[in-house]
């Protein structure tokens, strides 16, 4: 099955540390798919830059091996990979100081839709947005692409916002999160508000808990330094965990537009009950069948920073008042795998008698891999000799409903093109962020005022026996990672 393509008009986008790693791996092999699909016009173009002094044609060889790196799952064809290098140019400019800035001016045609992706370390968020602004290079339409971490607690947050708006209108700014710009993360919406089957039993009185995880069997790789400053509290629960609770949890917005979406989130977060920093279980992981520990890892043997959370939470509102979400994500661990797990309550009587073994009804939405939606439901367990119960998976995978060669586009894609069209739906907006972090930031502050370290979990497992404790203190468990 072939997506509908719809074109978006000729545009400009400079995208600042092009010669960067989000640039290489995702940036340019995103936006390469969009033309060969016919989605990026060829009047489009790209204007790669970085301090690196080189010339277009050296920038262009540079991309041209980033299109065919191993990674990539589908391979780019060559004639796309052409196609789009010669839409490519390069400035070198520097943020810091008034160097290219003029000539990069004077490449910027003034009719068509303009763009600025700061693929760059935040701490350089402020000094780019003034030099856009000072050479008088954003008109009331351009757009500015910024990217997490967003800040490193509330003030952070709080500053970078502030610097930003000093610049840019809030309409003007689009945050990534690239959790809602995957295409399963988006299903979400679609299958609470475009059936009728899950949303009226989507409350507290039906739903007796929601689990939400992402597990990754990667370490921390060749980031660190950065993991290590971050941990994955600030890496991932209060950014990519907290976006699909807020889908989950929120209310339906009356109309799929930005603000509409977005104020829902919002009131999500703002329902948050805190959490106690103690009862968050931490952990870093140690040598296990998988590999080396994060200490090694980080070449830091005395690290208290967490590579696994899990925490139970609550939301005080209507809806959710009495449902607890437990969430948990973590680094080298048994699986790669995302799913959220909505657990209904059990029917309140059975007709089958006392000896009748319950399961209860799971809705689980896998988010990656194996893209797809389980239901579990009891049936009778076929042949005579009385009403036995079983509990069977329907189970649905998106390649297979979809047709198998329904390519499932990379985050990015969709989210540039949504930059391109001015549509923010799915990203950010700073009232979000800053509210995320009111609510992370007593935890983090706790823990440093406990200074209590992380439980060890082996690498390659399901994390810290005291997470399964955390569940079972409720008479639940998670559900394996596998
Ligand atoms: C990033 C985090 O935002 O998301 C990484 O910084 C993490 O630590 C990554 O590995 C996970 O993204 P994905 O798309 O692979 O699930």
């Amino acid at each position: 099955m072939v997506a509908r393509v719809i074109p978006v008009d000729p545009f400009d986008l400079v995208v600042v540390g092009a010669t960067g790693d989000l640039a290489q791996r995702k940036i340019f092999p995103a936006l390469c798919r969009r033309l060969a699909d016919g989605q990026m016009p060829p009047q489009a173009r790209i204007i790669g830059a970085a301090r690196s002094d080189m010339d277009a044609s050296a920038f262009r060889a540079m991309v041209a091996s980033a299109l065919t790196a191993d990674h990539l799952d589908p391979p780019i064809p060559a004639p796309d990979r052409n196609a789009f290098l010669d839409q490519l140019d390069y400035v070198a400019v520097d943020a810091r100081s008034q160097a290219g800035w003029n000539d990069l001016a004077a490449r910027l045609r003034p009719d068509v839709t303009r763009a600025f992706y700061f693929s760059v370390a935040p701490s350089l968020f402020g000094a780019l947005a003034e030099r856009v602004s000072a050479h008088d290079l954003a008109t009331p339409e351009t757009r500015i692409v910024v990217e997490k971490p967003l800040g490193h607690d509330l003030e952070t947050a709080r500053a970078l916002n502030t610097t930003l708006a000093r610049h840019f209108s809030e309409a003007q700014i689009y945050r990534i999160d690239h959790y809602l710009g995957k295409e399963t993360v988006q299903n979400l919406m679609a299958v609470r508000f475009a059936n009728i089957l899950f949303e009226p039993l989507w409350n507290a009185r039906f739903v007796d808990h929601v689990q939400i995880t992402v597990a990754e069997t990667m370490g921390v790789g060749g980031r660190a330094a950065y993991y290590d400053q971050t941990g994955a509290m600030r890496d991932m629960v209060q950014n990519h965990l907290m976006q699909l609770l807020c889908l989950i949890a929120m209310e339906p917005p009356h109309i799929f537009e930005p603000d509409a979406v977005r104020d829902e989130k919002l009131k999500v977060i703002r329902a948050l009950d805190p959490v106690a920093p103690g009862d968050v279980v931490r952990g870093q992981y140690r040598a296990g069948p998988a590999g080396q520990s994060y200490a090694d890892e980080v070449e830091n043997p005395d690290s208290g920073t967490e590579s696994y959370v899990a925490l139970k939470v609550g939301i005080s509102n209507w809806r959710w008042k009495g449902t607890p979400f437990y969430l948990r994500t973590g680094k080298r661990l048994a699986a790669r795998s995302s799913e959220i797990a909505v657990t209904f309550h059990d029917p309140p009587h059975s007709i089958f008698g006392e000896a009748a073994e319950w399961r209860e009804n799971v809705l689980v939405i896998r988010l990656q891999p194996n893209e797809g939606m389980t239901l579990r439901v009891m049936i009778k367990e076929p042949g005579p000799g009385g009403m036995r119960l079983k509990d069977v998976a329907l189970d649905m995978s998106f390649a297979k409903a979809l047709g198998d060669d329904m390519h499932i586009p990379d985050a990015y894609e969709r989210l540039i093109m949504d930059v391109i069209r001015g549509n923010q739906t799915l990203f950010m907006r700073g009232d979000e962020v800053e509210a995320a972090w009111a609510w992370t930031d007593p935890v983090i502050a706790g823990w440093t005022a406990q200074g209590t370290a992380p439980l060890p979990y082996p690498a390659g497992s399901d994390g810290p026996e005291a997470a399964a404790r955390l569940l079972q203190r409720d008479g639940r468990q998670w559900r394996e990672i596998r």
